[in-house]
């Protein structure tokens, strides 16, 4: 599957985008409020064409709140692009990874529905319909 982004758990997402452009990325979205899923999100681009996602919690009923918590900031979820996620869902619920967070909209990627898995040998992945 080709992945969308790499997602990173921030406190502050204005301070970690300046240590994101320190590493060569820049913005590709301004910050996004996603009222609905309680975070603040903003997307940068590398010259070799990666995509990172800083996710800030705004409050602790975010899901990246708890992450954050227990690891600290960093990188806690792959995003990879299926064509149809409800197809990919039952594909991988046999699979052994369990739904976490079932498809929602997601504001910052222009309302394309995004859903999160969690496997326990390979931890959060999020899935976005092309
Ligand atoms: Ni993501």
């Amino acid at each position: 599957m080709e992945i969308h982004h790499i997602g990173y758990a921030v406190r502050d997402i204005v301070s970690s985008a300046q240590a994101f452009r320190d590493l060569g990325y820049k913005e590709s979205s301004g910050i996004v409020d996603d009222v609905a899923r309680n975070i603040k999100i903003l997307f940068m681009k590398n010259s070799e064409g990666y995509t990172i996602e800083l996710v800030e919690p705004v409050n602790e009923r975010a899901s990246v709140y708890n992450a954050l918590k227990k690891n600290g900031e960093g990188p806690y979820h792959i995003c990879y692009i299926v064509d149809d996620i409800e197809h990919a869902l039952d594909e991988l619920k046999k699979k052994k990874y369990m739904i976490v967070c079932k498809p929602q909209k997601a504001k910052a990627i222009d309302d394309k529905l995004v859903a999160f898995l969690y496997n326990i040998r390979v931890g959060l992945i999020e899935l976005v319909e092309r």
